[in-house]
């Protein structure tokens, strides 16, 4: 009997289960056996496989993080670590992988794939930075997330008239900052895209008083050059000129803790079964993600070293609202 492993890697993300959910049902439909590797690289490593049919991937679907665990495995970048990880899938008779996850672990799965395993990566990640995909399972929910907070915020900023900096996650990447300050109706928004000064910000936040506005909520993305932290430590020096009655509020891990949403779910179940799809029609090597609409493979050497470009169109857009 043909047989496929599943894992997940890096950071979890809202929808994880629904993509190993459709990878198991789809893979026993088209006649695989089907594992699933405990706590991603690390656990291919260590070897760490459970068989999985239909029955043991029923309830999970609503439940955000991922049933399998997942790791950082610094390990697994070395020759030594991913030649133990074929080496363990060599022994269980597993030539097909699929690895769901964000950008280093589409790295670790182009590594694989130069080593010749078949393995098809699935795009998930909530910082939505990812080449070969519109949207990465977990953004949506993220955001979502984050906007419950961000709208919590602005009550108390508004009846206090204070500026929050708000800060959310994203890495390198300024999508989740961008989406949620548009989303929320944030005064100010500030990512790694476009880097700004302190006292630029601080101008913008001004401004916002200025236009009659009770608050000055500021979307602050993880990455920016300049983040919440060093943002507040320098509003705080100049506190005498500037006059802001600030807070800080670091959203963090929180964002990724949600139940999945619709959309999460959905793409997640696509490209989950369509994984399963693409190893029946003999095909590999690529990550699988939307575009347009469509679930589409692009080969893995093309999405790993690249960053999404964000739509700085978008900047602008909230610029030109938050007047
Ligand atoms: P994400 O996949 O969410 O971006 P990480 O960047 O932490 O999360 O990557 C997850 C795991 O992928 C790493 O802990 C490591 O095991 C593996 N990985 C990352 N970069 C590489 C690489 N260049 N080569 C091989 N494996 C990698
Ligand atoms: O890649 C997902 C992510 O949540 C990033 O947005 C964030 O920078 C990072 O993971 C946090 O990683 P950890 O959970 O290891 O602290």
């Amino acid at each position: 009997m043909k047989r496929l492993a599943v894992l997940t890697s890096g950071g979890d993300a809202p929808g994880m289960n629904a993509a190993i959910r459709a990878v198991v049902r789809m893979g026993v439909a088209r006649g695989f056996k089907v594992f699933g590797v405990r706590r991603g690289y690390t656990g291919l490593i260590a070897g760490e496989f459970v068989p999985l049919g239909p029955r043991d991937v029923g309830g999970i679907m609503e439940r955000g993080g991922t049933m399998l665990g997942t790791t950082r495995c610094a390990e697994f970048k070395s020759e030594v670590g991913q030649n133990e990880a074929l080496r363990q899938l060599r022994s269980y008779d597993i030539a097909r992988l699929v690895v769901i996850g964000g950008n280093g672990s589409q790295a670790g799965s182009h590594a694989l794939s130069c080593k010749g395993l078949g393995v098809v990566g699935v795009a998930s990640t909530i910082d939505n930075d990812l080449v070969g995909s519109d949207a990465t399972i977990g953004a949506a929910t993220a955001i979502d997330v984050a906007l419950e907070s961000v709208d919590r915020l602005r009550v108390t900023a508004s009846s206090l008239g204070r500026v929050f900096l708000v800060e959310v996650m994203g890495r390198e990447c300024g999508y989740l900052a961008t989406l949620i300050g548009i989303a929320s109706g944030a005064e100010v928004i500030v990512t790694p895209e476009v880097p700004a000064e302190p006292e630029e910000i601080a101008m913008d936040i001004h401004a916002a008083y200025e236009r009659g506005k009770s608050h000055a909520i500021t979307i602050v993305a993880e990455g920016a050059k300049y983040n919440a932290e060093a943002l507040a430590q320098y509003f705080q020096a100049h506190q005498a000129r500037l006059g802001f009655d600030l807070r800080v509020c670091r959203l963090g891990h929180v964002q990724r803790g949600g139940a999945p949403g619709v959309a999460d779910r959905m793409l997640a179940t696509r490209l989950g079964a369509a994984a399963v799809e693409h190893f029946d029609a003999g095909h590999d090597g690529v990550l699988l993600g939307i575009i347009d609409g469509k679930v589409t493979g692009t080969p893995l050497a093309e999405v790993i070293h690249r960053k999404r470009l964000l739509d700085t169109s978008l900047l602008e857009l909230a610029r030109a609202l938050a007047q």
